[in-house]
């Protein structure tokens, strides 16, 4: 009988400790999901922007910056690393399920390929991050810089509605 109390305000000591934590983490995440349209789109935004700035100085219009070049694809390898995360279920162009105010362009398609919207994603890290390597000199970061382009276009013709890339 002992060892049954004894047993039974262990197991409820272990589970009230565990209680807190698991709350927390689970509003920080919420938190974080607040708006996952609205962050992606914000993320997408500096991939587009990276990729422009770093267009410039490949053809010339802009004086080739090795630092600034190397930087662009960081942002880019870090929003992909953390991009698929973006896209709960329900956050599709209609917004069927999620009520956030918000146009996108998410197609539903998404979410039932979501293997290979994964694996698109990953493209666009792999990419970046060898493009990242080689954006010490121009002449190193042109010859790869069209396979960081291809990722998004291989991403935004399936699953992306308004063709802006
Ligand atoms: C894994 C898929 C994927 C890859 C790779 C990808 N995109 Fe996107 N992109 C999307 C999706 C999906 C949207 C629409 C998001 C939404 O509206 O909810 C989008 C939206 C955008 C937008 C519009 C953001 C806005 O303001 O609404 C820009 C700009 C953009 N992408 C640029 C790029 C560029 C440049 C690349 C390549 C360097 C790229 N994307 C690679 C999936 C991808």
């Amino acid at each position: 009988m002992m060892k049954l109390v004894i047993r039974t305000f262990v197991v409820l000591l272990v589970a009230l400790s565990f209680m807190p934590l698991a709350g927390g983490r689970g509003e920080a995440v919420a938190a974080e999901n607040a708006n996952p349209v609205k962050e992606r789109q914000k993320l997408m935004r500096a991939v587009g922007k990276a990729m422009k700035t770093t267009g410039k100085m490949l053809r010339g219009d802009l004086a080739y910056d090795a630092a600034a070049a190397t930087a662009a694809m960081a942002t880019m390898s870090d929003v992909a690393g953390r991009y698929a995360k973006l896209f709960p279920e329900g956050s599709d162009m209609e917004n069927s399920i999620m009520d956030f105010d918000q146009e996108s362009d998410a197609k539903p398609e998404i979410w039932t390929n979501r293997k290979d919207f994964e694996v698109k994603a990953v493209a666009l890290l792999d990419a970046s991050t060898k493009a990242g390597k080689a954006a010490g000199d121009k002449a190193g970061l042109a010859a790869v810089f069209d396979e960081v382009g291809k990722t998004c276009k291989g991403c935004h013709q399936k699953y992306k509605a308004k063709k802006q890339q």
